[in-house]
């Protein structure tokens, strides 16, 4: 199955999710499971939330223990937020401040999940384990699920 024909999938699965769940940690645990198991290079999925000015903190994933803490001044989660846009990494190796939660991660991908305001509330990380497993299609494909997210920081 190509990666269109898997978003629709996983989109087609969260559609009701999204439009009748309020609850945070419901609708994030439950885009973190889809997304994990629903696209085939993904090694770790799941979000970072910012619990304060200037940091985030791990929410719902699937995958290998992820880092509990990251500074908006570090790694592609923090540019990421710090930023406010989507994050493109296609070799970690060459990011100089990328942190490494699993040594076996190649590249990645992280989106910012907004409020209706446009404040960033979340990031959206994805990881695999091979190279240039992300480009523009997952941009505008996470990008459009995240704005379906961000509409529980609004009920
Ligand atoms: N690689 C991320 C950290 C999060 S873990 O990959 C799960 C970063 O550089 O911000």
């Amino acid at each position: 199955m190509d990666k269109s024909a898997q978003y629709q999938e996983i989109r087609a699965r969260l559609e009701p999710i999204l439009i009748t769940e309020s609850d945070e940690i419901a609708v994030l645990a439950t885009v973190a499971c889809e997304l994990f198991h629903g696209l085939d290079p993904v090694s770790w999925a799941g979000f970072y939330r910012l619990v304060q000015p200037g940091l985030l903190k791990v929410g719902p994933y699937q995958g290998t223990h992820g880092c509990l803490t990251i500074p908006l001044n570090k790694g592609v989660c923090g540019r990421c937020a710090r930023e406010n846009r989507t994050q493109v990494v296609y070799d970690v190796r060459d990011v100089a401040d990328h942190i490494a939660c699993s040594s076996s991660t190649r590249s990645e991908i992280v989106v910012p999940i907004r409020d209706q305001s446009g404040r960033v509330r979340a990031v959206l990380d994805l990881d695999s384990e091979e190279l240039a497993a992300f480009d523009q299609t997952d941009a505008w494909q996470l990008e459009a699920l995240a704005a379906d997210i961000g509409q529980v920081y609004d009920e």
